[in-house]
């Protein structure tokens, strides 16, 4: 199943309960959170307390995707927070069997996200045990930057791959998804999509997340 999820980085941060609002009537099927540590990447965001505070908003899963260090500290904040997915990033956890059966234990759904230089290879062997991985699109800290065309032949090699050892796992892309290049990244293979600034930049929200679907449906 195809699935839009709009990231809350490019919204209005004043508002984000109202956000959150606007892009669930308009269609959205998740809400991604990027939290951000200013050491993974070279950005600030967010952490669990307002995760908790916007839970009440809205039942649309959160898929909370941490870029942050050693994110093994942190998985019972999140998951107390109200996160229904989290990644982490392969990059960033030593341990990463450890940790993703970790988040398994609180009942989530577990990702794995993969920079732009990391291979497929570095997760073959904990496949099985995950619900999505993230293959971004972009070198992860900020929004609006453009999607990198080379990352075509390692989604490709994961839905291969998936296929060959017959498993059930999404695969989610992030950064630079836009109207006009969705349905092609939608035919290397992903399934579920984040876009931010295509999304809250838009003229017209429920328009942007009518015309994304549509390239997919
Ligand atoms: C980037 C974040 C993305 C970001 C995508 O590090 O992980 O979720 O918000 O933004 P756009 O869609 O504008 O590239
Ligand atoms: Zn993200």
């Amino acid at each position: 199943m195809k699935k839009i999820a709009p990231s809350l980085l490019s919204a209005d941060f004043s508002r984000l309960d109202e956000q959150i609002k606007k892009v669930e009537n308009a269609g959205a099927d998740l809400i991604h959170l990027d939290i951000m540590d200013g050491m993974f990447v070279p950005n600030i965001t967010m952490g669990p307390p307002v995760i908790k505070s916007l839970r009440k908003t809205t039942d649309l899963p959160f898929d909370v995707h941490l870029m942050i260090k050693e994110p093994e500290r942190y998985i019972k904040d999140f998951a107390e927070a109200g996160a229904d997915i989290i990644t982490v990033h392969q990059e960033a956890s030593i341990h990463l069997h450890r940790t993703i059966q970790q988040i398994k234990s609180y009942g989530l759904k577990a990702c794995v996200a993969l920079n732009p230089a990391t291979p497929i290879e570095t997760i073959k062997h904990v496949l099985k045990d995950l619900d999505m991985v993230l293959i971004m699109t972009v070198n992860p800290g900020f929004g609006g930057q453009s999607l990198i065309e080379s990352l075509e032949s390692k989604v490709k090699q994961l839905r291969n791959l998936i296929k060959e050892e017959n498993l059930n796992i999404d695969i989610q892309v992030d950064g630079g998804i836009k109207e006009n290049n969705i349905k092609r990244v939608c035919n290397w293979g992903a399934n579920i999509f984040v876009a931010g600034s295509a999304i809250f930049k838009a003229e017209d929200i429920n328009l942007a997340i009518e015309n994304l679907k549509n390239e997919v449906k």
